[in-house]
């Protein structure tokens, strides 16, 4: 296990998968959601370590779960009951688990970390977000909206709220890759990093699709058919939450903003919520939401990610 092999992938951001690759992943999502049990990789046990330097109950749950239906030891770990907590660095760290485990699963803060970690583990490296992008979320939303809408090419998606986040970077990149329309509606002061909105206009012109960001959530849920928010106040910036809340008012998905939206929408979020905030609840609970289903998809996404990520490990 500690020997890279020559096609050893990684999964850091929505990018490191070609438009092919994630409709291949996708299509194993939707295999696997109706036949659990059928993909054993993990079979032996082997062990994938999954570390959290951040909060989760998803994140963790659907990796201990998805973990043992591939056959496989989950063996979650917190951060701060390791030695990486107390200072350890991320190589010397990376290098003592690729011997022992099969894969490591991160929640961190910096992407840069995870690329270290990558770079030194020689086993797959999955980002279970970071400050940066939070990719295995955006494979349950997109394998929840084949579910609700068919496919993905063409359909326009619609952010509001933190544009700067985790999750409006990897809708960009993610959306992009799909062939997607992405809007992002955020303040001025909370907009998508540039580098991402340059990277998801390069793979939207492979696509078909495109990217449009705005201050003004009207324009970015016109006519949309995949209406998502996310909180506004991400792990590490809670000291900013009394401003944030200020600022961001005007982007609470609401019925009046979804309206906006093609009454056909359906309505995402990675959760958790802050009803009365980012998100109403009467959206929340409403006709158009599907976000018990999305966090459902989880499982299912990140079990077909480990299947890919672990038999190109063995090549
Ligand atoms: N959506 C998500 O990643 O949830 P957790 O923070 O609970 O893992
Ligand atoms: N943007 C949120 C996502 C939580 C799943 C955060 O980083 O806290």
């Amino acid at each position: 296990m500690s020997e890279a092999s020559a096609g050893l992938r990684h999964f850091l951001r929505d990018d490191d998968l070609s438009p092919a690759e994630q409709t291949e992943i996708l299509d194993l999502a939707l295999e696997l959601k109706a036949a659990p049990y059928s993909r054993r990789p993990l079979e032996g046990p082997q062990t994938v370590v999954v570390m959290f330097d951040k909060s989760s109950t998803r994140t963790r749950v659907s990796f201990a779960v998805g973990i043992a239906d591939l056959g496989g030891q989950p063996l979650i770990l917190d951060a701060d009951t390791t030695q990486i907590g107390r200072g350890e660095s991320v190589a010397d760290t990376a290098r003592v688990l690729g011997r022992q485990v099969s894969a490591i699963v991160w929640r961190t803060y910096a992407q840069a970390g995870l690329e270290l970690m990558a770079e030194h583990s020689g086993v797959p490296v999955v980002n279970a977000l970071s400050d940066d992008f939070h990719p295995c979320q955006i494979l349950a939303d997109w394998m929840t909206v084949r579910e609700h809408k068919g496919s993905l090419p063409g359909l326009r998606v619609a952010y509001v709220g933190d544009g700067a986040s985790n999750m409006a970077h990897s809708y960009l990149l993610g959306g992009a890759t799909a062939g997607m329309h992405v809007r992002v509606g955020g303040p001025f002061g909370y907009q998508p990093d540039l580098a991402v909105v340059a990277d998801a206009r390069r793979i939207a012109e492979t696509t078909g699709g495109s990217v449009l960001v705005t201050d003004d959530p009207r324009t970015a849920v016109d006519g949309a058919d995949v209406v998502i928010t996310d909180t506004w106040v991400s792990m590490g910036h809670e000291d900013e939450k009394a401003e944030r809340i200020a600022i961001f008012g005007e982007y609470s998905l609401t019925s009046e903003l979804l309206a906006h939206a093609d009454p056909e929408a359906i309505v995402l979020h990675c959760l958790p919520a802050y009803r009365g905030l980012e998100i109403t609840d009467e959206v929340l609970e409403g006709p158009q939401s599907v976000v018990w289903d999305e966090a459902e998809n989880r499982l299912h996404a990140q079990k077909a990610v480990l299947t890919w990520l672990l038999a190109r490990a063995g090549e």
